[in-house]
């Protein structure tokens, strides 16, 4: 077994299910501890005893990361229990989808804020205290590709994964020097329950025939990131084209991601693999209400 991870301590939001949960097994993998943290006790108990399997030791803490005493006691029980924190991956997240023009528009964005970005600023401000003293650690933020480009119909997530985007950004400068690292991990589209109760039709039009990334990739990717200090990290490499036309104008940005609404040309940058969304999710994943 490799060692750079070997009884590090990882904590991890929204490990219950999706990326957190994949994120969670690929450091176990590493033989890693996880503290795991969501609101769903049931599900925490399924992914604690994944864990386990894998031979790593696991800590289950129920926490809603819009509770600011929920996050103290997550991280309370984090340092009583093995008395560090090395890592933090800050994944906890909800997404709606909607026309900046819908009535829901607003309470959407305050909810996402709430969970997406507060959440994370909130688990942050509690940990880096104990990165302080220990002189060591690093966090990692999970943004997504709509954080650097937003799509239509997504401006509420957009909104907050650019809000996640900053943060990380001015975080990672203001802890330079001090043995501190900040990833940002950017991942397009992936096969999770997050979009699981928006009509096919209803998705952001690029969104509509792309087929996912796996959550397993993706929870390889956050590992790597902190083995090898990376600042940013997009998933697929083939969504940089899309982040490099925006960073160049506007209308190249829109252009790319008009383009990517139709099968052929998403197929032709490996962006449209067969399943789409809902198809890969349909059979791959059991619906997180029946298994809470
Ligand atoms: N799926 C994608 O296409 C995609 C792409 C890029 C980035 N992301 C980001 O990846 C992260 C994980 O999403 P996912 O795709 O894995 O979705 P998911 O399957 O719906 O998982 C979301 C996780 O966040 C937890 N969570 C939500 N609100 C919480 C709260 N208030 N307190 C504590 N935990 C909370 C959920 O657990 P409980 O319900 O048990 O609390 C669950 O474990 C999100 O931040 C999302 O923005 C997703």
């Amino acid at each position: 077994m490799p060692a750079f991870f070997k009884n590090k301590v990882v904590v991890v939001t929204g490990a219950s299910r999706g990326i957190g949960q994949a994120v969670a097994l690929a450091f176990a993998r590493e033989g890693a501890h996880l503290v795991l943290a969501a609101r769903s006790v049931d599900r925490l108990a399924l992914v604690e005893q994944e864990v386990r399997r894998l031979g790593a030791e696991a800590l289950s803490v129920p926490t809603d990361v819009t509770s600011p005493d929920a996050v103290a006691a997550l991280v309370d029980a984090a340092t009583s229990r093995f008395g560090r924190i090395d890592v933090l991956v800050n994944n906890a997240g909800i997404g709606k989808v909607g026309d900046v023009e819908s009535a829901t528009f607003t309470d959407d964005l305050h909810q996402t804020l709430r969970a997406s970005l507060f959440g994370m600023i909130s688990v942050t401000q509690r940990v880096l205290p104990v990165f302080r003293a220990q002189g060591s650690g690093a966090i990692v933020n999970m943004s997504s590709v709509m954080g650097r480009k937003a799509f239509a119909r997504f401006g509420s997530y957009a909104i907050v994964m650019h809000g996640v985007s900053a943060f990380s950004d001015s975080l990672r400068q203001e802890v330079a020097g001090g043995n501190i690292q900040v990833s940002a991990i950017h991942p397009a589209l992936t096969a999770t329950d997050l979009l699981r109760e928006v009509d096919e039709a209803e998705m952001p039009p690029p969104f509509r025939h792309m087929t996912p990334l796996s959550s397993d990739a993706v929870g390889r990717a956050v590992v790597a990131a902190v083995r090898h200090r990376r600042r940013r990290v997009v998933l697929p490499r083939m969504a940089n084209m899309l982040l490099l036309g925006e960073a160049l104008s506007p209308r190249i940005g829109d252009l790319i991601a008009t383009a990517l609404t139709h099968r052929p040309i998403a197929a032709a940058l490996g962006m449209s693999r067969g399943q789409t969304y809902h198809q890969t999710i349909s059979t791959t994943l059991r619906p997180a209400r029946q298994s809470r």
